[in-house]
């Protein structure tokens, strides 16, 4: 078994999310959870920070490290997606309100002091939503891009095009600035865009067995999971809907499951057309230097396979 992985969660729960913090959580042998820290993005930080402690308490960890991060993007307006997850981000099934406390550090601050307390090249970032948080703690300590080992995003999209605007991504969208500061810093990251969590859809024989586990946390996924999918069914037809945040999880226990290649990435900020698109240089025509590994095709059966077996275990 590979070395346990020291990990941050950052995230905007999100039903999607919330399925990526329960496989984590799931995978005490391989991944230690060192923190988990909230930003705006799918709704407002103070659902974000509500429903990620939901998530926490459902996974039976009240224990867990909860930080509130940036309620706004670096310099835009704040973009929700009230339309895809629901008024409070976690829609579709009824929980009771956190009683877990979130931490008093902010989790800018939170990033900055573990990666210094931690050995160089010891910390794992896993970004499920827009990349405020880990933007700001680059540009407020710069010295702690070269002791991040990676960092594993779900963002972006390329032979797929976007899904908030037809360029953009939702979580690269609505912060295309801190997206901007994160790949052009310097540290190792695997991206994985929309043309790989469009293979992993909710399709339902997937979903029935994951709700054939029968257990409260199963259960309360497959019903996060109906009203999620609902959205993209009726925009894509499809039978279910892409279960974007857990591919970063999933990457980390079982790499083999993924491939793609290094790629120059950037990101356009400056036009209101295509504003947050990653420009993947796939092809490598434009001589930039590569600075992501940029994931195209999935084993969406392994995955789901992976999901439904490490959930069945909370
Ligand atoms: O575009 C999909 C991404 O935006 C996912 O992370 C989803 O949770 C939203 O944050
Ligand atoms: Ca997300």
């Amino acid at each position: 078994m590979a070395e346990r992985r020291k990990i941050i969660i950052d995230t905007d729960p999100g039903q999607d999310d919330a399925a990526a913090i329960m496989l984590a959580f799931a995978s005490p042998d391989e991944l230690e959870v060192l923190g988990l820290t909230a930003v705006a993005g799918n709704v407002p930080l103070s659902f974000t920070s509500r429903n990620l402690r939901i998530v926490c308490e459902l996974c039976g960890r009240p224990d867990a490290a909860v930080y509130e991060g940036a309620e706004k993007p670096i310099a835009r307006p704040q973009v929700t997606a009230e339309h895809v997850h629901g008024r409070t981000g976690l829609d579709g099934a009824e929980l009771p309100e956190p009683t877990m406390t979130v931490r008093k550090t902010h989790a800018v601050d939170f990033i900055i002091e573990t990666l210094r307390r931690e050995p160089e090249g010891a910390v794992t970032l896993c970004t499920l939503g827009p990349l405020t948080n880990l933007a700001l703690a680059l540009e407020k300590a710069p010295d702690i891009a070269p002791r991040i080992r990676e960092l594993v995003m779900m963002g972006g999209g390329f032979f797929e095009g976007g899904n908030i605007t037809p360029a953009a991504e939702f979580n690269v969208y609505v912060d295309p600035e801190a997206a901007k500061i994160v790949f052009a810093s310097g540290i190792p990251i695997v991206m994985m865009p929309l043309d790989v969590t469009h293979q992993l859809l909710t399709k339902k024989d997937r979903v029935a067995k994951i709700a054939a586990l029968g257990t409260r946390p199963a259960q309360v996924l497959v019903d996060w999971l109906a009203f999620f999918e609902r959205f993209d069914v009726e925009k894509y037809g499809s039978d279910g809907g892409p279960l974007h945040d857990p591919s970063v999880i999933a990457y980390l226990l079982k790499p083999e499951l993924f491939s793609g290649r290094e790629c120059n990435v950037e990101i356009e900020t400056r036009s209101e057309l295509t504003a947050g698109m990653t420009v993947v240089d796939w092809w490598r025509v434009s001589g930039r230097k590569a600075n992501a590994r940029v994931m195209r095709d999935v084993d969406a059966d392994g995955f789901f396979e992976l999901l439904t077996e490490r959930v069945g275990r909370l």
